[in-house]
């Protein structure tokens, strides 16, 4: 029999927990930090709400309707319309995208996991910025060590992948993601106190247009052309974009496959509303965490992966208790991104077990160990021998290099994925709903109280979201150069 949702609070609890992850403390404040601060927090806040909201509306009735993988789902609404069976490559690439996302989010989440021993041995108090950092080095030049932490990860997804919707994901959200909301909380009060939160405010919040539309070399200095002029990118443009799907777990079926198992009398709207209020709230409150720390201990915004791992630890050595908070802080986002993974391979295994009739456990294992060797290139991409001044990656030569993209193999996964996959499906899927199937099959499956929501939703599927999409994909051909 097909699952359902014990109730629809437990729905809003595993799409929130698929959403909040480390997508929102991890990713978004470096990428923020990367990109320039204000400027790109309001590009990413338009697309949540032009792209994000009507795509996320959509992917849950579409699976409501469905009832299946995202893959059988797809093909089974375009049968019903009619339409081409080749729809159906929209859940293909979801299931390649939702792999090769989790194999570089695992690393990051073992790392996440390292952090709350290395937090409960005591290892930051009183720490300075240079211990920290030794600490953070310390781990990611280690690859035996990564790959210990990445593989209890990917051990501990599949476990609770494997008994199941009810049995792993409902319980082990229903009381983290309260409990990480709070301690969130009281990390921004203490952020309040350290003597950079004017600063931070002013970072995350004016507006530097310059900062987000030219390029900018890794030393933070605009690059220049042959006539001395600044050269513009849509990069972080994309990033932007490409944020808002991450975060919100859309373009690669994790939020249809979720819908599949919702009940038919649950309002869309109410939940998608409340799923992105919230996780945009996680996000900003993680920001508002982090920023005020980096100004108050002199640390660049733009460090990359590395943030939280260097400004956090520093606030839990110098603060009372901060052993305690410490280690809470990071077992929850350790939660948080199990959740998170377990929505990311979810798809895979309802389709393997609807398909080749296997049983969830041999689905899951074979999705989880395949994810786990294709992780194998993020860990071999971020860990290295440092001669000088420089770190040589492992990978070191699969490095894409231009004046704008100075990549390794862990942030190509990322960024094709992220940017281009996540954008590309979400796009693929609002075409979907509002070329392809007819007008009362997607109105009865949303049943709004207002016709009017139904015909907001309806421009916005048909025209805003992907304009918005492709525009923004138009203007970067010819400007990233792989
Ligand atoms: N939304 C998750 C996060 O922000 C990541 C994710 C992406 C999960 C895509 C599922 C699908 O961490």
């Amino acid at each position: 029999m097909k699952h359902e949702w014990s109730n629809r609070l437990t729905f809003i609890l595993a799409a929130v927990g698929s959403a909040v992850g480390l997508g929102n403390i991890w990713k978004f404040p470096y990428i923020t930090g990367e990109y320039g601060g204000g400027v790109f927090i309001f590009a990413y806040l338009i697309c949540i709400c032009l792209i994000g909201i009507p795509i996320m509306l959509t992917e849950i009735a579409l699976g409501r309707r469905g009832k299946q993988s995202p893959v059988n789902t797809i093909l089974q609404l375009s049968q019903m319309s009619g339409a081409h069976p080749a729809w159906s490559i929209v859940g293909w690439s979801g299931m390649a995208a939702g792999c090769l996302i989790l194999s570089y989010y695992s690393v990051i989440a073992g790392e996440v996991m390292a952090y709350s021993f290395r937090a409960s041995s005591g290892a930051f108090v009183h720490q300075s910025v240079d211990g920290i950092k030794g600490i953070l080095t310390n781990l990611t030049s280690d690859p035996e060590k990564l790959l210990a932490w990445h593989t209890i990860f990917m051990g501990l997804t599949i476990l609770s992948v494997s008994r199941g919707v009810k049995g792993g994901i409902e319980k082990t959200v229903s009381f983290l993601m309260p409990a990480l909301f709070v301690l969130l909380i009281l990390l921004v009060i203490y952020a309040m106190g350290s003597g950079g939160f004017t600063q931070a405010l002013d970072f995350m919040f004016t507006p530097d247009v310059d900062k987000f539309f030219y390029a900018r070399n890794d030393y933070g200095e605009y690059l220049m052309d042959a006539s001395g002029e600044k050269v513009f990118t849509w990069k972080p443009m994309m990033v932007a974009m490409g944020h808002a799907f991450f975060t919100l777990s859309l373009g690669m079926g994790a939020i249809m496959m979720y819908g599949s198992y919702l009940n038919r009398h649950v309002s869309i709207g109410q939940m998608t509303l409340t799923i992105v209020l919230l996780d945009t709230a996680v996000a900003l409150l993680a920001g508002l965490a982090i920023f005020p720390l980096v100004f108050a201990n002199g640390l660049n915004p733009a460090a990359g992966p590395g943030l939280i791992f260097e400004t956090l630890p520093l606030a839990f050595g110098s603060m009372s208790a901060g052993t305690f908070i410490g280690t809470l802080f990071f077992v929850l986002l350790f939660f948080a991104a199990l959740s998170s993974a377990i929505s990311l391979i979810e798809p895979t295994v309802a389709w393997l077990i609807e398909t080749k009739g296997i049983r969830r456990i041999k689905a899951t294992v074979w999705t989880g160990l395949s994810v786990w060797f294709i992780g194998l290139a993020t860990i071999f991409s971020i860990t290295g021998t440092t001669v000088g001044d420089i770190v040589e990656n492992i990978f070191g030569d699969v490095e894409l290099k231009s004046d704008i993209l100075n990549y390794n193999l862990f942030q190509i996964i990322d960024f094709i994925t992220a940017s281009i996959m996540l954008p590309v499906g979400g796009l693929l899927i609002a075409v979907f709903a509002g070329w392809v199937m007819d007008r009362d099959s997607t109105e009865r499956e949303f049943s709004f109280r207002s016709p009017y929501l139904y015909q907001v939703w309806y421009v916005m599927v048909r025209y805003v979201s992907p304009l918005l999409v492709a525009l923004v994909f138009l203007n970067i051909i010819g400007i990233v150069n792989f």
